[in-house]
């Protein structure tokens, strides 16, 4: 039987070669190769700065441990609320509840996955200190409107676009609109270093300090570096420690992936867009007799479609698809975690819920997607057109 996978290997000989290189080298831990991925990345994407990290969680990780940390002017207090989709990954929201920050569920909008800018409106409270939008499966959170709204309310913003490498979104890649974006180059996204994720800020203060949480509350990769040591003569200058910290370090395997891979971003990227207009194209009769509808691109979005996701009109039809689908070798997944509040781990975790998060539930209950990875070929799309089709003898 054909299978198609949620994704397939997207690295070949190039990433191969470059990591044996690396090997080879002797040199392994964080050095010249992660600086070069950082700056091709930061270069790629149009911000001053990029840490590279060993995951997406990492990455969301430092953001939060950043905007508590006392060193930041403006930090924010214990117990500051942060605006959260409902519907996301599992580690957009524990840092935030790790950092001693409270976690606020808002709805999302059922055609477009992404987060519902009312609610947001309606959840600004008191102890607001942030909100953290969400770009699901290569769509885009309205990012104009977001912003105005931080601003006018003096918030943090910080995007996690670890679904959305390369979208594009009122003229910009998502993740450069907030204080922070954060990236995920886990292996089924948009580009793999095996593991890993990205930081990006324009603001040199807070990447400073990122770069000292991310290695011990070390000195040793900060560009202030030289000041630091002056401030403490007394102090072995090769082992200044100056905050608390982690280590969420990437390794040059990881960066020699991604210097190679972030060349290939933008033809990924085309393929996924093109998979996702083809399905459209083939499911029009059946989306037009309500059966399911795709995720819609919010207005001003070239998608970049981690999957095909879709609302079936009903439970049942959702479970059925799923089940036809699986049978026939197409791998499908629910929408990330679905509703969030409904997890078991929220019974443990302070957290705040604004509305009755009626479109979370309807895509977590009625959703699923399946791959659009960039090494579909045609015969692929054609398969699981006709595999759709065939369950609805359309
Ligand atoms: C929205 C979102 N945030 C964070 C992450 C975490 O990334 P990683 O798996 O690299 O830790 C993921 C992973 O899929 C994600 O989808």
């Amino acid at each position: 039987m054909r299978k198609i996978p949620l994704n397939e290997c997207t690295f070949g000989e190039d990433e191969i070669q470059a990591a044996i290189a690396v090997l080879r080298s002797g040199h392994l831990t964080m050095g010249s190769q992660c600086e070069a991925f950082e700056n091709r990345f930061a270069r790629e994407l149009g911000v001053r700065n990029a840490l590279f990290v060993n995951s997406g969680s990492s990455a969301n990780l430092l953001a939060a441990f950043a905007l508590v940390n006392p060193a930041l002017q403006g930090h924010c207090p214990p117990g500051g609320e942060v605006i959260v989709p409902a519907v996301t990954w599992s580690t957009t929201i524990w840092p935030i509840v790790q950092a001693g920050l409270t976690p606020v569920l808002v709805d999302s909008d059922p055609q477009t996955f992404q987060m519902d800018l009312q609610q947001v409106k309606a959840a600004i409270g008191p102890k607001t200190v942030g909100i953290c939008p969400v770009h699901v499966l290569g769509n885009a959170v309205p990012m104009i409107a977001l912003q105005a709204l931080a601003k006018q309310h003096d918030l943090w913003l910080i995007e996690d676009t670890c679904e959305a490498l390369g979208t594009r979104h009122a003229g910009k890649d998502v993740g450069t609109f907030g204080d922070i974006g954060t990236f995920s180059f886990y292996f089924s996204h948009h580009i793999t270093t095996i593991e890993g994720g990205m930081v990006v800020t324009d603001n040199d203060e807070l990447a400073e300090l990122m770069r000292c949480l991310r290695a011990h509350g070390w000195t040793r990769q900060m560009k202030g570096r030289a000041a630091m040591e002056a401030k403490h003569p007394e102090i072995d200058p090769r082992f200044l420690f100056v905050n608390t910290g982690f280590n969420l370090r990437a390794t040059e395997i990881n960066a020699a992936f991604g210097l190679k891979q972030i060349e290939k971003l933008r033809t990924f990227n085309k393929t996924r867009i093109r998979n996702a207009e083809f399905w459209n194209k083939e499911f029009a009769t059946l989306i037009q007799t309500g059966y399911f509808r795709p995720m819609q691109p919010t207005e001003g979005t070239e998608s970049t479609w981690f999957g095909y996701p879709i609302i079936c009109k009903d439970i049942e039809l959702r479970k059925q698809l799923g089940a036809h689908l699986e049978k026939n070798g197409i791998e499908t997944r629910p929408v990330i975690c679905g509703n969030l509040a409904r997890q078991p781990a929220f019974k443990m975790i302070p957290h705040r819920i604004v509305g009755a998060l009626k479109g979370a539930d309807e895509i977590m209950d009625c959703g699923l997607f399946w791959g659009s990875h960039p090494v579909m070929n045609e015969n692929d799309l054609s398969y699981v057109a006709n595999t759709v089709k065939g369950f609805f003898k359309a």
